[in-house]
């Protein structure tokens, strides 16, 4: 049972890492076998609209035919059984090495043929976990929209793989020294309160998340 972890953001050891890892460990102590790969550090861009995948009869028909440092990543994750992917939210939506990566994943399967069939070998469990700023309620009224730039990535992910369990961080803890920085929007004595009795919960809702994927890969696996 593998379950790919791709981690979207660029800090090592911040909220959304946090979120990362303890979905890792919900995972693992449910079976499963959790890798987690750090987007930042790879070398790949987006899709060059090469169609190497749509190309009939073509060597590469129905997979990513462009090479570099996702390519092996990309062969991986077609094969797993869950996927995860996470981002710290930019300008209301995911990280652009995390939006190039799941372009790439998504679209060698959405076939441009009648019917748009779905070319994906396997139908892996999925999971987006978001780290934000902002609060819950202005996730609610202004991100949580059905065309919004999340619910796009998501959906695309739903017709490639399967529908996307969604775990979110709210109102993040964003500098080691809020005194340092040009901050004065936020309320720091709030913002560590929030990151010492809020954030533990999400952590714990991350782990819990990580190990229904694995339960839920179990049972599929038990059924087939
Ligand atoms: C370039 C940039 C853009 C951001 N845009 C948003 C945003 O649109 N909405 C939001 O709630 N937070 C925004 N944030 C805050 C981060 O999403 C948030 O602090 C996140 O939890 C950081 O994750 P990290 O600690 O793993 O780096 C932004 C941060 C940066 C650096």
């Amino acid at each position: 049972m593998k379950i790919y972890i791709f981690d979207g953001g660029p800090r090592k050891g911040w909220n959304t890492a946090q979120m990362c890892g303890s979905f890792a460990r919900g995972a693992s102590e449910a079976g499963a076998e959790v890798e987690t790969v750090r987007l930042y550090d790879l070398d790949f861009n987006g899709c060059r609209s090469c169609f190497a995948c749509k190309l009939k009869g073509g060597p590469s028909f129905g997979r990513c035919g462009w090479r570099d440092g996702a390519t092996d990543l990309l062969a991986a994750a077609s094969q797993a059984d869950g996927l995860a992917f996470a981002s710290p939210v930019y300008l209301g939506t995911i990280t652009p090495p995390l939006h190039a990566f799941i372009e790439r994943l998504t679209f060698q399967f959405i076939s441009y043929g009648k019917g748009y069939p779905v070319l994906s070998p396997k139908k892996p469990e999925t999971a987006m976990i978001y780290t934000m700023n902002t609060s819950e309620r202005y996730f609610d009224e202004h991100y949580e929209c059905a065309d919004g730039p999340l619910a796009f990535f998501e959906n695309f992910i739903g017709r490639a793989f399967t529908k996307p369990e969604r775990v979110c961080a709210f109102n993040t803890y964003q500098f080691t020294d809020y005194s340092k920085y040009d901050a004065g929007g936020w309320d720091e004595t709030e913002k560590a309160e929030w990151k010492k009795n809020e954030f533990p919960k999400e952590l714990r809702a991350a782990y819990d998340a990580g190990a229904r994927m694995a339960e839920k890969i179990k049972a599929k696996q038990q059924s087939a």
